[in-house]
Order: structure tokens, then C-alpha cells, then sequence
């Protein structure tokens, strides 16, 4: 059974929980496979608001089996904070979760390098703005094979005299990053202490995913990938140094999990009807205005791991065309259309003019976007609520123009369209070839 892929073409938090959450029934297993607690996934349901992390957004489905591999970089109190508060609200979380061995592990020292060199970084303009989740710094540790460790090495003889050893090198870094006098001093004996009680909990849950993962294809079970992030903040394909630390496009799949790109057919691109970002780096089509808020205001465009505002602005289609193709996307899915219901014209950026020249293709070096100027085309709004509408049929012609105008401008199907934050506010296009979930009216 070939497995579907969930990847956001933006910036992330293109409200791909929503899409994973809603596919869910239709899967046997969810897979989160990159990234870590930087991400934040918003699922809504009944009238309850769920918000993940680490924990694949499938997991609010009993029947289904939740997968992190070990392309995902682990902090384990996050984790556990995130069972916790699941289990708080009679969610089950034990058989039907599983955690790689392999997953590389964040320690206090990842997340104290990842603090102090944003506040270096933001004196002398150049921060990135991360979650400050110790994400770049833990993957750093990962590539470069030295003072790293993997969730299965908790569970090995030799785990203390290792931390012990590394705490000094980290302490001794630390101190050269900080500035004079605010110099974390990690205590090596309270990590070990601290990590062996985190291992306890975790080990019911740490297995060989990859090992299950190909034994589950071999099986002809449901797979469905849950991307992190968006195409954009990939660290090989993005707007690079402005990116995450893992690759967050649809070429992140197969490494992240162990399962070959031949398995998978179905790759759906998320997109939200306009744009968002957080943190630095540059952003076209930013609308640092009236506009921009509205969105802000209409789409609640708030981090929902730090609650940093959102920049907010138009759709890229030059961007997101791009990181379709680069996905391998095969359908979209146009999500936070109500978001734009009040606006008499919507602008969407399909080309840039870069030193003067017009281009159509998105630029390798992050001064060239900055350098660039949008070329917007028009499309009229429709004014009107479609936050209750359930047919694809009833949309507004309007607004069944802007949806195809995207499709074409990014050269896929939309089969997808939300007009809400909850499952029920979801539509399939007719004709769309594959089951809808049994709860939206297609
Ligand atoms: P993710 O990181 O891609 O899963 O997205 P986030 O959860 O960070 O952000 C998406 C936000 O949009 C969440 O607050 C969702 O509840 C909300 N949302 C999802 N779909 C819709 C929609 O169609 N309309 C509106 N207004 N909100 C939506
Ligand atoms: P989801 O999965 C939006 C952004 C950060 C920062 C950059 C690097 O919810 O879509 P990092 O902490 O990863 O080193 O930060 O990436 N970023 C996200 N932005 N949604 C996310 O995840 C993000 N994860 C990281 O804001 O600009
Ligand atoms: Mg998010």
C-alpha cells in the first residue's frame, strides 16, 4: 500500500496536524521522521484543541500506531510533558507510540548553545530567530559524530562516564560563547541523574523503528508521514542560513525514516491561502501593515510553540511552486481559506523582479530574495463567511477561482480545502481520487 506524505511548502505551520490529524483513520501508522520540539501541531476536534510537538498527530486516533524515527533530534522532558498531558486528558499513549533508538538526544548544554547564540546573533543582526529548542545545536553534535548521543545509548554501560566527559567540553564551550559572566555551568552528575530517570520512562516506548517501519511496508500496512517545519526552511533546499536544521522538504522522508521514496505515491503539499513566518530572514511578500495584521488578527497567527507573532503577507507562488516541484507534491491542500473571506482583492506573488530583471524561478542565495520584488497578480475576493460550509460545491465562485488559480500557478490538483481550524471545516474536491475520511462531506 503505497504510503501519503504531509509536507508544508511554506515556512511551516501550515496546519499540517490538521491534514494528518483527518487522514489518520484512513492509515495504520503515522510517522514523524525530522525536526523536534521546535514544532507545534494544532489539532481541533470536538471542541478540543490539542497542540503536538514531538508526538505524531495521529496519535489522538487509538486504532493507529504513532511512529518518531530517528531522524527526529528527542528532548526528552519535552516528550514526557507531552505524554503526560495526553494521558491528563484520557489520550492513549503507550503501545501505539514508538521512539527510534536511534533518535539523536538534546541535553541542557543544545539548548543553553542554541540561547546564547541567538542573543550573540541578535547584536550584531544576523539572528536567525530559532524556537531556541536546541535543534540546530543537537543536529550539529549529530553530523559532526562527536559528543553526540542517541536515545538507545541511555540504556548502555559507559552512558555516565560519557556525559561526564562531554560536560567538560561543553562547560569549557559554554563559557567561550557566553558573555563575561553569564556562563552556564552545567552539572554533569544532575544530567546523569536527571537522563537515567527520563530513560526508564521512555524505554516501554524506544524500539528499532526503521526495523518496524520496512517490516510494515513488507506488510502492505498505511503509512502516513507527518513533515515538521515547511519546504522553505529546509537547511539544503531553503532559504538558507534563515532554515531548521533538517531537511523539511519532501526529501527529508526517506532519510529521516528508513522508508525508500519508492513506497510513497501520494505526496500532499500543504499551503496556507496566504503567508506566514517566524522569525528572521527574508519574506517577499510580507505585508508589515494593515493587511498583515488583519491576517494576524483573522488567522490568530500566533507561534504556537513560543507565541511569537507571525509575519504574515501574501502567497509566494513563486516559492511554493518551487518547493512543490522540490517535494515531489502530488496534490495540495489549500488550508486558512477563511482567513482571506473579508478581503475585496487577494494578491499572489507570481514572479519576482530581482535587479531589475523579472524571474519566475526561486533564487539559490537568501540576498537575492531579499533583493526581491514581487510581482503580484489579482484575484477577486468574495466577501462573504464560508467558515460553515462543508461541499466543495457550495464555495463561492471567487473563491473556487482562487483555489484553482493556485492549483494551476503550482501546476497540481487542490483536493483539499479547509475553511476552519476544526476536521469538519474540510473539503474534497469532487472527483478527487482517493477516500475522503468518513467525517467530511466531500
Ligand atoms: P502546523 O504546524 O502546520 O501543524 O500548523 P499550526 O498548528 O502551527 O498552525 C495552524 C493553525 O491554524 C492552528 O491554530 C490551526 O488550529 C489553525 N487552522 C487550521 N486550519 C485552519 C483553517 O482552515 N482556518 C483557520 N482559521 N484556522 C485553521
Ligand atoms: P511546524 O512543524 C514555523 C523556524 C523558527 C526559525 C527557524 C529555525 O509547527 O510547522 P529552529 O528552532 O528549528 O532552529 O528554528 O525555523 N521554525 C518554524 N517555523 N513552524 C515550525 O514548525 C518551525 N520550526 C522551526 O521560527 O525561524
Ligand atoms: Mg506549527
Amino acid at each position: 500500500m503505497p504510503g501519503t506524505c504531509v509536507i508544508g511548502l511554506q515556512w511551516g505551520d501550515e496546519a499540517k496536524g490538521k491534514i494528518v490529524d483527518l487522514l489518520t483513520e484512513n492509515h495504520d501508522l503515522v510517522v514523524r521522521y525530522q525536526g523536534g520540539a521546535n514544532a507545534g501541531h494544532t489539532v481541533v476536534t470536538g471542541g478540543q484543541t490539542y497542540k503536538l510537538s514531538l508526538i505524531p498527530s495521529g496519535i489522538l486516533n487509538p486504532k493507529v500506531r504513532n511512529v518518531i524515527t530517528g531522524g527526529v533530534v528527542l528532548n526528552p522532558p519535552s516528550i514526557l510533558g507531552e505524554i503526560d498531558g495526553l494521558l491528563a486528558r484520557d489520550v492513549r499513549v503507550d503501545r501505539n507510540m514508538v521512539i527510534s533508538d536511534r533518535a539523536h538526544v538534546i541535553f541542557p548544554w543544545h539548548l543553553e548553545e542554541d540561547r546564547l547564540t541567538e542573543a550573540r546573533a541578535v547584536s550584531c543582526g544576523e539572528a536567525i530567530g530559532t524556537t531556541q529548542r536546541g535543534i540546530g545545536p543537537c543536529y550539529r553534535d549529530k553530523v559532526g559524530r562527536v559528543n553526540a548521543f542517541r536515545l538507545g545509548d541511555l540504556f548502555r554501560p559507559g552512558f555516565a562516564e560519557r556525559v561526564r566527559k562531554v560536560a567538560v567540553e561543553k562547560n569549557s564551550f559554554l563559557q567561550t560563547i557566553a558573555p563575561a559572566g553569564d556562563a552556564p555551568k552545567l552539572d554533569a552528575e544532575k544530567i546523569i541523574a536527571d537522563y537515567s530517570g527520563y530513560g526508564e520512562r521512555l524505554k516501554p516506548f524506544v524500539g528499532d523503528t526503521t526495523a518496524l517501519l520496512l517490516d510494515a511496508v513488507d506488510a502492505d500496512k498505511r503509512m502516513l508521514f507527518e513533515g515538521a517545519q515547511g519546504a522553505l526552511l529546509d537547511v539544503d533546499h531553503g532559504t538558507y542560513p534563515y532554515v531548521t536544521s533538517s531537511n523539511s522538504s519532501g526529501l527529508g522522508i526517506a532519510s529521516g525514516s528508513g522508508v525508500p521514496g519508492s513506497f510513497y505515491k501520494r505526496i500532499i503539499g500543504v499551503v496556507k491561502a496566504y503567508g506566514t513566518r517566524v522569525g528572521g530572514g527574508p519574506f517577499p511578500t510580507e505585508q508589515d501593515n494593515d493587511i498583515g495584521q488583519h491576517l494576524r488578527d483573522l488567522g490568530n497567527e500566533y507561534g504556537t510553540v513560543t507565541r511569537r507573532p507571525r509575519r504574515c503577507g501574501w502567497f509566494d507562488a513563486v516559492a511554493a511552486r518551487y518547493t512543490a516541484r522540490l517535494s515531489g507534491v502530488t496534490t495540495l491542500a489549500v488550508m486558512l481559506l477563511d482567513v482571506l473571506s473579508e478581503l475585496k482583492e487577494i494578491q499572489v506573488c507570481t514572479a519576482y523582479e530581482i535587479n531589475g530583471k523579472r524571474v519566475e524561478t526561486f533564487p539559490s542565495h537568501v540576498d537575492d530574495l531579499r533583493d526581491a520584488k514581487p510581482v503580484y497578480t489579482t484575484f477577486a475576493g468574495w466577501q462573504q463567511d464560508i467558515s460553515n460550509l462543508t461541499r466543495w460545491d457550495d464555495l463561492p465562485a471567487n473563491a473556487k477561482a482562487y483555489i484553482a488559480g493556485l492549483g494551476k500557478i503550482l501546476g497540481r490538483p487542490v483536493e483539499i480545502a479547509s475553511v476552519g481550524p476544526d476536521r469538519a471545516q474540510t473539503m474534497f474536491a469532487p472527483g478527487a481520487n482517493w477516500a475522503p475520511p468518513t467525517f467530511v462531506k466531500s
